[in-house]
């Protein structure tokens, strides 16, 4: 056992619903364990600044069901230069924090890491992001509403894209992984996915689009991850109509609305078990230690392989989705 005593909690990179889920767990395990515990302000810009201040267990009801986080966040530039991370540190000694708990996605694993290296300060990281591109973990905090929000949207695109017979191409967040493109377009039964996982050709969805049109089964929803290889959604939506002049086509950017809303019940669940979990690792004395769920296991894989290893789409999955879109 460590001789841990107080912890801060910082949330950093962008917003994933069930963070405030998993500070609330942080916070209270820790006030079980008689630890002191402190949330730190928009991330990592928060320990730069010393906005640091203590939580109680009290302080973080009334907000496992919501969006967001409580303690803001932000992607901090000043956190990447040696400047800025002594002071970090210079702030955390001062309040004499001796354990940190860091959730978001790789940026936020890759300044915990830097930071614990430079640093005699213990780190543990949770992976929140919506994206689910994390390695070390089958599910991300917030990736389950995301996908959530993501086919109720698209739903209720369906309904008016079949009332005119239109093509839709809508796209998804995920910036360099499939995962939200893939689980919106099996979930939503989407004619066609777009990964940055797989290329994909322009002509052949046309063709696709052509035949099933002459068998008058138009299939008219096509899911986009933002960070596919074929282009901007935009742009092959453009192409399939010049391809095409007599198709009705029709583009949906859902956006940052995949990042709000109440996290769904798996969100919530997960997020409480790992931030007890991180918790219990620091005061095991784990540091430069990711928190994961495997197979409803408890993991924890070293930054650098979940910051450097590649969690790769389920290739049954994709074989599987193009098999049912028939
Ligand atoms: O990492 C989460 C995410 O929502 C990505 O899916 C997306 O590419 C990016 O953040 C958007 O970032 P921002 O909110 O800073 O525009």
């Amino acid at each position: 056992m460590s001789n841990i005593k107080r912890i801060a909690v910082l949330t950093s990179g962008g917003d994933a619903p069930g963070m405030n889920a998993a500070i609330r767990a942080v916070v209270r395990t820790s006030v079980y364990h008689d630890l002191h515990v402190y949330g730190v302000m928009r991330g990592y810009d928060g320990l730069i600044n010393g906005d640091i201040r203590r939580l109680e267990a009290r302080d973080v009801a009334n907000i496992i069901q919501r969006g967001g986080t409580i303690l803001k966040t932000a992607r901090s530039n000043r956190f990447e230069t040696t400047e800025g991370r002594k002071t970090a540190y210079d702030n955390l000694v001062a309040n004499d924090i001796d354990g940190l708990v860091v959730i978001g996605g790789n940026g936020t694993y890759a300044g915990g890491l830097q930071f614990m290296q430079e640093y005699d300060i213990p780190v543990v990281g949770l992976p929140g992001t919506i994206d689910n591109d994390l390695y070390g973990t089958d599910y991300s905090i917030g990736f389950d509403t995301a996908i959530n929000t993501a086919i109720e949207a698209v739903d209720k695109i369906r309904d008016t894209a079949d009332s005119h017979n239109r093509i839709f191409f809508i796209e998804v967040m995920g910036r360099h992984s499939g995962f939200i493109a893939l689980h919106t377009g099996i979930g939503s039964g989407a004619g066609a996915i777009f990964l940055p996982e797989r290329e994909m050709n322009v002509e052949d969805l046309s063709e696709s689009l052509r035949k099933s049109a002459k068998r008058q089964k138009l299939f008219n929803l096509v899911i986009v991850a933002e960070g596919n290889k074929s282009g901007e959604t935009n742009e092959i939506a453009r192409q399939i109509k010049i391809m095409n002049p007599e198709f009705d086509v029709k583009v949906t950017i859902i956006g940052h609305l995949q990042r709000g809303g109440f996290p769904t019940a798996m969100d919530r669940v997960l997020a409480s078990r790992m931030g007890h979990s991180a918790v219990q690792a620091l005061m095991r004395g784990e540091s430069g230690t990711a928190i994961g769920l495997i197979n409803d296991k408890i993991t924890f894989t070293p930054f650098h392989d979940a910051i450097h290893k590649r969690k790769a789409l389920n290739e049954e999955l994709i074989r599987m989705a193009e098999i049912l879109a028939m």
